[in-house]
This record gives structure tokens, C-alpha cells and sequence, in this order.
């Protein structure tokens, strides 16, 4: 008998044609998040599941699925998920990384060449009609090659960000929690700094850091104070780790010069002034979504979800011990 499996969002048919293969599957191809209590009643008699960041899995969730063995998130984050609950309950869970590395680091350079040179405002300014010629002092705005790029988090994608930056002939710092060897300091030609002077030396703060309860609020007030007030914050990596509301004053008192943001602190939800704000540009959670990326995404999880029901190790097992 094939095992029951939950796929909580709208994905790639070739992938749901992969999981029918092996699993009675139930989709949803609404692709609208579950509330709680439906997420309960669907993944009641389900063994896996593969699931997208939307889906909250915590002990509450947990306790109502007896059968689940494994959640498989269709994301290299796994903020969504209470890792520790899932180890209680012998859930394994898995994630994407790895595959997603390259096309955030592009799409957080779009981010921050949109944002210095204010290409959104220009966009939108020509299509209402609004260009009338070509002016010297229209659309000002700052020059990205040979300025100062502060790297928080260099991971993966950190990294992937630094590595463009070579092109731009940026002087590239890092901080992060870790320093990074010799070899990837020299090839990345990045320089491992405290966070406190990245932020007042840097003309970019790009932010690659993990979601967790040390990173909740990492930039705040006190850090957006240090910024230089010709200086851009970028976000690709996961909305709390700013503090939104502190960031929306620090832009309106002009302490910083603009931002563009990819991720939101209450999702989809965003704070409303950011809205109004032309030195923002404002991306709806789309740095890995190329065609390419988001297939293998999916793919992974499938696999890791097919290792997991029998009796595999899923290459990507975010949550070791619960092998144990
Ligand atoms: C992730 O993978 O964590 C992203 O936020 C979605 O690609």
C-alpha cells in the first residue's frame, strides 16, 4: 500500500506526477496556505509532507498528526518549522540548500542596482508619461563600482554576493558569527570586520544571516543609527531579521538613504509607509524564483521526502538526531 502524502501548496506538475509515482497524494492546487486547524485535518493521516515556508509545523501540529514522519520544505530556511518539536515526534525534517545559493545573489545584486540607481521610480515615471526628455539632474542616483559592500552572514549566499561584487571593483567587508578561512577570505577578496563598523564603513549592507532568536531584529534602530546616511539596506534573507518599523523612521528621518527589501517581517503583510517610499524598492519574496531554481527546490524536497518514507537517510535531514 503506498503511503499517504500531503503537498500543502501549488507546485510543479512534474514533481506531483514524481510523488504519485510512489505516494497516494493529496495537493492543493488553490495554492492558498492552510489555515491551522485545516493543515491539522489534512496532514491527520498523512506520513509525509512536503511543504512550502507558509506552512507554520509546531508542536501543535504535531501532536495531531501521530503518523507524520516527515516534513520536507520546499526552501533552504526553515524558520517555519519547530525543529526540536519535529526531533520529539521522530519527524524528520528537510530542507533545499545549496541549489537556490547563486540565484539569490543575483537577484539580491538586482535589489541593491535597482535601488542605488533608482530604476523602479524611473520605470514607473516614464510608463505614466510623466518623461519628457532627457534631463542632466533627473533620476540621480549612487554609484555602486568601487564602494564599500558590507556582507552580513557570509554563507552561501553571502558568499555568491561577494563574488559579484569583484565585478564591481567594491571593497567587500564581512561580519558573521564565524570568521571564514584564509583561501575563501583571499578568493572572495572580502575582509572579516565587526558588525559595528560594517555598518558605518559600508555603502551597501547586504543581509544573508539565518533566521533565529540572535538574528530576530538584527538590524534595529541602534544599527540603522550607525549607517551612513548615504547608505542602502538590502534584504534577501528573512523579513524579522529587521526590525521594520525601525527601519521605516530611520528612512523617513533620512538616517539611511534607501532600501530594497525582498522579505517582510509579517508576511504578506508590509508596513504601510514603506509603500509611499520612492528610495524603496519592494520585491513580494522572489529572490530564488527562476523557473530553474524553484523546479529543483521542489524536485529536492520530493527526493528527500521518497528517502524518508523508505527507509532512507534524506540527503537533506535538517534535523540529524532524530535518527537516533
Ligand atoms: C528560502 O529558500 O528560504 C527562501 O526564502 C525561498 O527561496
Amino acid at each position: 500500500m503506498k503511503s499517504k502524502v500531503l503537498i500543502t501548496r501549488r507546485i510543479f506538475d512534474e514533481v506531483i506526477a514524481f510523488a504519485k509515482g510512489h505516494f497516494e497524494v493529496e495537493e492543493n492546487q488553490v495554492d492558498t496556505p492552510f489555515s491551522p486547524r485545516v493543515l491539522i485535518q489534512k496532514l491527520r493521516d498523512k506520513a509525509g509532507a512536503i511543504i512550502l515556508l507558509t506552512d507554520r509545523i509546531d508542536e501543535n501540529v504535531l501532536s495531531h498528526c501521530p503518523d507524520l514522519k516527515i516534513v520536507c520544505n520546499i526552501a533552504v530556511g526553515y524558520n517555519n518549522i519547530d525543529v526540536q518539536a519535529c526531533t520529539r515526534h521522530k519527524v524528520m525534517v528537510t530542507n533545499t540548500p545549496g541549489v537556490l545559493d547563486d540565484t539569490t545573489a543575483d537577484f539580491t545584486w538586482a535589489l541593491l542596482l535597482a535601488t542605488a540607481r533608482r530604476l523602479v521610480e524611473g520605470d514607473q515615471y516614464l510608463r505614466s508619461s510623466q518623461w519628457n526628455g532627457w534631463k542632466l539632474m533627473e533620476f540621480l542616483g549612487y554609484d555602486v563600482h568601487h564602494k564599500v559592500l558590507g556582507i552580513c552572514g557570509l554563507g552561501r549566499i553571502g558568499q555568491g554576493v561577494a563574488r559579484r561584487a569583484k565585478g564591481f571593483h567594491m571593497q567587500a567587508l564581512y561580519t558573521d558569527v564565524i570568521r571564514a578561512t584564509l583561501p575563501v577570505e583571499k578568493e572572495l577578496e572580502t575582509r572579516f570586520v565587526d558588525k559595528r563598523t560594517l555598518l558605518s564603513e559600508s555603502d551597501f549592507v547586504t543581509l544573508h544571516v539565518p533566521l533565529g532568536l540572535e538574528t530576530t531584529h538584527y538590524i534595529s534602530k541602534a544599527e540603522l543609527a550607525l549607517m551612513k546616511p548615504t547608505a542602502i539596506l538590502i534584504n534577501a534573507s528573512r523579513g524579522p531579521v529587521v526590525d521594520e518599523k525601525a527601519l521605516v523612521l530611520a528612512l523617513q528621518e533620512g538616517k539611511i538613504a534607501g532600501a530594497g527589501l525582498d522579505v517582510y517581517e509579517r508576511e504578506p503583510d508590509v508596513e504601510p509607509a514603506l509603500l509611499g517610499m520612492k528610495n524603496v524598492v519592494l520585491a513580494p519574496h522572489i529572490a530564488s524564483a527562476s523557473r530553474e531554481t524553484r523546479l529543483r527546490m521542489a524536485t529536492m524536497a520530493a527526493e528527500n521526502l521518497l528517502a524518508g518514507l523508505t527507509g532512507k537517510r534524506p540527503p537533506n535531514l535538517v534535523n540529524e538526531d532524530v535518527l537516533q
